[in-house]
């Protein structure tokens, strides 16, 4: 009895301990938000769950309706108020004349840069360079927190895999290493150090989840993606983004398997608060609770309220489904005030932690605003994003004393080298490669005739007068490309080749006048080639590059800078191919160079199964035009002496792959040396490859170095039929080489 008792004592006070543990444990700000929240008025906590604004094009004076709705209490956020006084004033209503003090967040798509603008996304991860991706966002966060904004919608974490889709420029590619390791680069990068900085500015994870699986490409649409498939490619992005530190996530505007995710439990609450413990918030897309009722999935505004407010989206963006019902459904118990305050809750503890309690203004600072340091980086960007695709007889760098005919409709486009998603950008800011070229090589050096005024002009007028120029030139340099409407959101394109007549006129150039011909494409997307590949001898693919676009590439093409850019996207010969991955699964029945029989190829009455079964394209085969991971550079490369350090593994083990990289050219350049694994046999099917390091590698003329990349048995586990995380006994490939369709191999085993 006495021993019990004793046993008892013991037992309580080491509960006691703990609580007190876990009483000095707890975030001082979670007891601030109790003590808030205890205050407010069901009015005011549903007006935090308000995000009000406007269309950025929208002008005029500040709306008395918005004054005394922001005084009332009945706004949390605003997004796209762009003019400073506006901002001060608003702020000011809020902090000192709302019921409780609370500060508003301020809300912009900053997207690629913000007066400085940077490549577009796509762009940004063809430089496989992580810290430059990072200081692009710390930058735009540095110019945009001096408008005010504090919350950038970015970065976009979409998986894409067809370049149809507009929104492809915005996203960080098809594959989900390489996402993950920019998302952790822009989400430091907006948020910097200290997110109570008042010059950082709040990430938002976008879009939860699955918009970029979009069918056929078109945007908004139905994605369906099965639950591993989800998890294994889909999703590490986002949770690397919490990992980073990022405070809030968007839900998309599409459905996935059935349930929009906008009102999507499964996603939305399981996986993000539960699963991944996700305690920032969750904002909607721009009407994307309201648009519930147009998918099919609600009957009217609150029916979608109670669908998005329980499945867990926190704040409704522009559509006022929750302003309008969410005190009727809190009173018909159809949503419990417990949860209101939870989704309070979430946004009240982000904003003491962007310590807008403390400094609720923005601080004026017009001197970081396009600086000489600021254009310097975007342009380093821009250099770095621009793939070589193609140099046939190192046509590329020009040599200097080549006279140039300068065409097409991309040379002088300050607006569409942009790229889509710059409403801050200013086009009278941009340096176009026309400009740069006069610049660094004078007006006597070229001959320019744009010969189309837009990217989908279809005149043939000037066709005569670019022939002309080109006949007095040794090399054509043809900027050809994508306006930047036709790419970015609900700009899907069925065909995407070089619009207008931009193909004609190529071949019109080469036809009459036998010139070299570089092509540098502008574009949001990779481009279908198909039609005048073999009329061009270089291509350059240089993106939407941003304000100093045109610097960038003429220090390219004139050998200022060495290429070093990788595509991040399979690039397909057609859009037929397409969806053209490179992690796509093997089929019982792989394609194969040896057995592969070409449409032109078969015998006339051939005998039905005589052409090898196998999974490919008559027409256009089973490879991209360019596989993901490829670039060139103007040096060369060779790989050898590869080695593992250990060909068994058991579980929580790491492997050094080692290989040497020589520069056999007489030129310094940077080769982005990338390790692929291919898990042989799995529980459920796995990719023929997938990507798992790389590393970019600076080297000297005739230079060899030895490089190290550390695997993980972490970084080979993968979710299996029953979404279990698992790490598959078994054996492996790793590939080690310069793009997806890398041969150097050594195997190992999981044991
Ligand atoms: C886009 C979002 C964007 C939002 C606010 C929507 O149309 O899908 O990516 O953040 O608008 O501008």
């Amino acid at each position: 009895m006495k021993k019990i008792s004793i046993l008892a004592i013991a037992f309580s006070t080491f509960l006691i301990s703990c609580d007190n543990q876990l009483a000095s444990d707890r975030d001082p700000i979670e007891d601030k938000v109790d003590s808030l929240l205890a205050k407010m008025t069901l009015t005011e906590k549903i007006g935090q769950t308000a995000q009000r604004g406007t269309s950025s094009r929208v002008k005029g004076p500040l709306s008395e309706e918005l004054k005394t709705a922001v005084r009332e209490g009945r706004i949390g956020s605003l997004i796209n108020v762009m003019n400073k006084k506006y901002v001060d004033e608003l702020q000011r209503i809020a902090v000192e004349e709302s019921p409780n003090g609370i500060p508003l967040i301020f809300g912009r798509d900053v997207i690629h840069g913000f007066k400085t603008i940077f490549p577009i996304p796509l762009g940004q991860a063809a430089t496989w360079n992580p810290q430059l991706v990072r200081e692009g966002a710390r930058i735009a966060a540095v110019e945009a927190s001096t408008f005010g904004v504090r919350w950038t919608f970015a970065p976009m974490l979409d998986i894409a895999r067809d370049p149809r889709w507009g929104r492809i420029a915005e996203s960080p590619g098809e594959d989900p290493y390489l996402a993950s390791i920019l998302s952790e680069a822009y989400v430091k990068g907006f948020q910097g150090d200290d997110l109570a900085n008042p010059s950082s500015m709040m990430a938002c994870a976008k879009h939860f989840v699955g918009y970029g699986a979009a069918e056929g490409g078109r945007d908004y649409n139905t994605a369906i993606i099965h639950e591993p498939l989800l998890r294994n490619v889909y999703l590490p992005p986002f949770q690397k983004a919490i990992d980073a530190g990022v405070q809030t996530f968007m839900s998309g505007f599409n459905e996935l398997n059935g349930v929009p995710v906008s009102g999507n439990q499964f996603l939305l609450d399981q996986i993000l608060r539960q699963e991944w413990k996700f305690d920032g918030f969750v904002v909607s897309d721009w009407n994307s609770v309201t648009e519930m009722i147009a998918h099919g999935y609600c009957q009217d505004e609150k029916e979608a309220a109670l669908k998005a407010a329980t499945a867990g989206v926190d704040m409704e963006m522009t559509s006022q489904a929750y302003d309008n019902y969410l005190g009727e459904l809190i009173d018909s118990g159809e949503i419990d005030l417990a949860q209101l305050d939870r989704m309070v809750r979430a946004i009240l503890r982000v904003k003491f932690r962007m310590g807008l309690f403390d400094q609720p203004y923005r601080i004026d600072k017009p001197e970081v605003v396009l600086s000489e340091e600021h254009l310097e980086k975007a342009k380093n960007s821009a250099v770095q994003s621009v793939v070589l695709l193609k140099n046939d007889n190192k046509i590329l760098p020009l040599a200097s004393e080549k006279k140039l005919a300068v065409i097409g409709p991309m040379a002088d486009a300050p607006l569409d080298q942009l790229g889509t998603w710059v409403f801050d950008g200013n086009q009278k800011d941009s340096v176009t490669p026309l400009t740069a070229l006069k610049e660094s090589l004078g007006t006597e050096s070229f001959n320019f005739v744009p010969a189309l005024d837009y990217s989908r002009d279809r005149s043939e007028l000037q066709f005569q007068a670019a022939v002309d120029a080109a006949r007095k030139s040794d090399v054509i340099l043809f900027f050809g490309g994508e306006e930047a409407i036709l790419s970015g959101e609900a700009h899907s394109r069925a065909h995407i080749n070089l619009p207008g007549a931009q193909e004609r006129l190529i071949k019109e150039l080469k036809r009459k006048t036998k010139k070299p011909i570089v092509l540098v494409i502008q574009a949001g997307r990779p481009i279908t080639l198909e039609n005048i590949i073999n009329d061009v001898d270089a291509i350059v693919m240089a993106w939407h590059a941003g304000t100093m676009a045109g610097p960038a590439i003429v220090d390219i093409i004139s050998g200022k800078a060495n290429p070093s850019g990788r595509l991040p996207i399979s690039w397909p010969k057609s859009v037929g191919q397409i969806p053209m991955y490179y992690n796509y699964k093997n089929t019982g029945r792989p394609a194969s160079a040896k057995t592969f029989v070409g449409i032109d190829d078969i015998p006339r009455g051939a005998w039905q199964s005589s052409l090898g079964n196998e999974s490919h394209y008559l027409d256009d085969g089973f490879t991209p035009q360019y596989p993901f991971g490829y670039g060139l550079s103007y040096a060369s490369f060779s790989y050898d002496n590869m080695t593992l350090s250990s060909d068994t593994l058991s579980e929580g083990a790491e492997m050094i792959i080692r290989f040497d990289i020589t520069n056999t050219s007489h030129l310094e350049g940077v080769e982005t040396a990338q390790i692929y694994v291919q898990d042989k046999v799995g529980s459920i099917t796995r990719p023929v490859r997938e990507l798992k390091g790389f590393k970019r590698v600076n080297l000297k003329p005739l230079e060899k170095k030895t490089v190290e990349i550390i695997i993980h048995t972490d970084d080979l586990s993968f979710y299996n039929g029953n979404n279990q995380l698992v790490l598959e006994p078994g054996e492996f490939s790793v590939f080690v080489g310069s793009n997806a369709q890398a041969t150097m191999r050594k195997d190992f085993w999981i044991r």
